[in-house]
């Protein structure tokens, strides 16, 4: 026999790592946990407990303890009374901590390798060389972010006691990219892990605490969905920062709606893989390997729909079935397998029913004869090429979240386009071409919050992670996954007010007003709904009186209805020019819309002292600060404009901020011009299309905008101005699934109402919970605006052969 042949005959043996540590660390706690809670473990309050399994074998690892309220109760109540005394501590004591769990975690780096692998069921080989290492490397990056806190977050304040839910699919690794950046900035966590993986997460508990860390700045409460319920529902909770099921984001969305808490969703996929004929066809084989079998396809970021241009489409099919023929599918402790075991029966029968969905649509199922599951009790499933796909299918639009790849293919780079964003979610891409100005030009695209350029899967913690549309909202990692646990100092009760005073008419705006009432004529005149860049009439013909707070009647506008906002919203999503403007360009509009108003201070200043019946100098303030804060949105346009971050790797990946798209804006009482400019300058000027609904009570402030917006070069469309009730309009706008994001300021119940309809497509909010602010201050304008007018997409390019 030659040596090529004997290669060739060659089997695998196994070769399986040793899992003594792990079990003696089972062993010592016999083999059952409670919770840890303050730095001891602590037995269930209820007594319940549930059994956790090795997804390889069916074996039971051990009991744990099911979580209840009272549990919950004492979690929330150790990390609360810890949390002064670890913000007090300062970031550099901080920083020193974080540093000792990186370093905890590379000392025992084979403990929880191996103890990861047992519980998940997910090769050794990835948590040894992936999971762990990135755990070390969270801590690490995060504890300089502790360091620098002062002089690179100044100004902004850890939110306090942070409830974070975690899934299975990477329990250890989830656990870090929460836990690493809450600590960091001085919060406290109660952290609840996924039901079928519990057991890193205590372990890391249980070391972190001998690694020195502060009893109670990280508690562990085990349990289900019940658990992680009654932590979303606890009052001294500041943040949920969840990850799993789009199902369960929307629920969480809904039960913290109008608490006041902030909240990060990371939710689930159908990522694209895109490629082009000019891509290095073997390279992207590989990437399709690490794309959808990597951990057996339970990635929210799994690269599940290949997308491959139709000329190379026969040759890549052929190249990637052969690929398959040769995984190796095994139990999680094998050095040598490249999939392991799906993590429960219970997820292992969804991915059987989705595929035979697929069957029954009359997609074509593969499966590669050569590739034998185990029978040695655990979840098997083999690697799965779905083709004949039609785009609308289950199996094209659902999420399998098992090792199930549906392909699809594409002729022009516009039609890749369309494929690729032609589903709810937006998590990830990944796009394969040599042509590096054709992948350059796709990737703005594409409607996710991460893609990577000839790779695939790749995360680090100085790099932002998340999604767009169903995929969430927030950001893991980076700077932009700091200040997810940080809130603007002056946005909280110290720089609001209870009310604007407002003072009695002034005889001299009056008289001045004299001066303008002949030509606009206060009362006869109906202003008209601005949509589309025309002046509407509201779809049912109603208009409604306005007043001034005296009971005068100043005006009328247009009473608009839900067939208006319909209008708006489309016009504004029709309007896609102004996105793709330059920052440039868009500067230049808004310097020109300043400049008119300024043209027109006077007037609007006259108009404001008489409608909301302030003094002239009042009013005259306002109208100079609305000028001011549009002069400052306008040289921001093209300033918000991404960093370039090095993680370790050869490559560099691009955090660009893109606009949201059509952002619904609900505008307060107080300040009707200078609030208005406040939250419409920011979203414009980040390319984002709008639809206001003014004041409620003062709407003619806006209505006179239009004017000014008309001789500005706005294109139509990008503002739209819809005046009426506000309990009428609001529910339309958070119930519309072309509305990107909703702000909503004014009463503390429309806060609510935002937050809670806006589950469907889950928008993005930004709303102040009644609490009023004080537009003239300095914390009504500039970063915590412009954070929530962008979302960071981050592209991936390494480089090199
Ligand atoms: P899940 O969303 O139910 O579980 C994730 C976490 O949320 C777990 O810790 C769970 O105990 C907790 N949880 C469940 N209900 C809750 C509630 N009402 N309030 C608060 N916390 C709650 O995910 P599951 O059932 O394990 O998996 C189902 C599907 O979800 C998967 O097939 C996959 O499609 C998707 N998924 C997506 C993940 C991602 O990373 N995006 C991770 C896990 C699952």
């Amino acid at each position: 026999m030659s040596v090529a042949q004997y290669f060739q005959t060659m089997d695998y043996a196994p070769a399986p790592e040793d899992d003594q540590a792990a079990r003696a660390w089972l062993e010592r706690h016999g083999a059952s946990f409670g919770h840890f809670i303050g730095g001891a473990w602590r037995a269930g309050v209820s007594g319940e407990q549930f059994t956790v399994h090795a997804p390889s074998t069916g074996e039971v690892l051990a009991q744990v303890a099911q979580g209840g309220a009272p549990d919950i109760d004492a979690a929330v109540a150790a990390a609360r009374a810890a949390q002064p005394a670890w913000l007090a501590a300062g970031g550099a004591r901080r920083a020193r901590h974080l540093y000792a769990l990186a370093r905890m975690v590379q000392r025992h780096s084979r403990l929880f390798a191996v103890l990861e692998a047992l519980d998940n069921g997910k090769p050794i080989r990835e948590t040894r060389d992936l999971d762990v290492p990135l755990v070390a490397r969270h801590f690490l990056h995060h504890a300089g972010w502790a360091q620098l806190q002062e002089t690179e977050f100044a100004g902004w304040a850890p939110l306090g006691v942070i409830g974070q839910i975690v899934p299975w699919n990477f329990p250890l690794l989830m656990l870090a990219w929460k836990v690493a950046p809450a600590i960091a900035l001085g919060n406290c966590v109660v952290l609840k892990p996924a039901e079928y993986t519990p057991l890193t997460a205590l372990l890391f508990a249980e070391l972190a605490s001998q690694a020195g860390l502060p009893d109670g700045v990280l508690n562990v409460v085990t349990g289900d969905g019940r658990t992680g319920a009654a932590l979303v529902e606890h009052p001294d909770v500041q943040k949920i920062a969840f990850t799993g099921s789009t199902e369960v984001g929307r629920s969480i969305r809904a039960a913290t709606a109008g608490t006041g808490k902030s909240l990060t969703l990371e939710l689930g996929g159908k990522s694209p893989f895109i490629v082009f004929e000019d891509a290095d066809l073997d390279g992207a084989v590989e990437g399709v390997v690490d794309a959808i079998w990597f951990n057996q396809g339970q990635v929210c970021c799994a690269g599940s729909r290949l997308l491959v241009q139709e000329g190379i489409e026969a040759r890549f099919i052929a190249k990637l079935k052969r690929r398959m023929a040769t995984l190796r599918v095994g139990p999680s402790l094998d050095k040598t397998i490249d999939m392991g075991a799906i993590v429960d029966p219970v997820q292992l029968a969804r991915i059987e029913s989705l595929v035979q969905a697929g069957r029954r649509e009359g997609c074509d199922v593969w499966q590669p004869s050569e590739v034998a599951l185990p029978e040695i009790g655990g979840s098997y499933y083999p690697p799965t090429l779905v083709t004949n796909v039609a785009p609308a299918s289950t199996l094209a639009q659902e999420e399998i979240f098992g090792p199930v790849l549906t392909a699809m293919s594409f002729r022009t780079l516009d039609e890749a386009v369309a494929l690729a964003n032609n589903t709810r979610y937006g998590l990830a891409a990944s796009v394969w071409s040599e042509t590096i100005g054709r992948a350059l030009d796709i990737a703005p695209q594409l409607a996710c919050g991460v893609v990577w350029i000839n790779a695939t899967n790749l995360f680090d913690a100085s790099v932002g992670f998340g999604g767009y549309r169903e995929s969430g909202y927030g950001r893991e990692g980076g700077r932009e996954g700091a200040y997810e646990y940080l809130k603007a100092a002056g946005w909280g009760k110290g720089a609001l007010r209870e009310a604007m005073p407002i003072a009695a008419p002034a005889a001299a705006a009056n008289e001045r007003l004299a001066d303008y009432a002949s030509g606009t004529g206060f009362v006869d005149r109906t202003a008209k709904l601005f949509i589309g860049g025309k002046q509407a009439r509201a779809d049912g013909g109603d208009s409604r009186a306005v007043h001034a707070p005296s009971g005068a009647p100043i005006g009328e506008v247009a009473d608009g209805n839900r067939k208006d906002v319909r209008d708006a919203v489309s016009a504004a999503r029709g309007a896609s020019k102004w996105a793709q403007m330059s920052g440039h360009a868009r500067a230049q509009v808004l310097y020109f819309l300043a400049e008119n108003l300024s043209a027109r201070a006077d007037e609007f200043a006259a108009q404001l002292a008489r409608r909301t019946e302030c003094d002239a100098a009042a009013a005259e303030r306002e109208v100079d600060a609305s000028i001011s804060r549009l002069f400052t949105y306008a040289a921001w346009a093209d300033k918000y404009d991404g960093a370039v971050h090095m993680p370790p790797l050869r490559g560099v990946a691009l955090a660009m901020n893109e606009p949201l798209g059509v952002v619904g804006i609900a505008c307060p009482d107080e300040a009707p011009l200078l609030a208005l400019i406040s939250l419409v300058g920011p979203a414009l000027a980040l390319g984002n299309r709008v639809v206001v609904l003014p004041s409620e009570s003062c709407p003619l402030m806006a209505t006179d905008l239009y004017q000014v917006v008309e001789t500005s070069d706005v294109p139509a469309g990008t503002l739209n101005i819809v005046t009426g009730a506000r309990d009428a309009l609001l529910p339309a706008l958070a119930k519309h699934d072309d509305v990107d994001a909703l702000w909503c300021f004014g009463l503390a119940r429309h806060s609510m109402l935002v937050e809670r309809e806006s589950i469907g497509n889950l928008k993005r909010t930004f709303v102040d919970h009644g609490r009023r602010l004080d537009w003239f201050d300095r914390s009504a304008e500039g970063m915590t605006f412009l954070r929530h007018a962008a979302q960071v997409k981050n592209i991936w390019i390494p480089y090199g052969d």
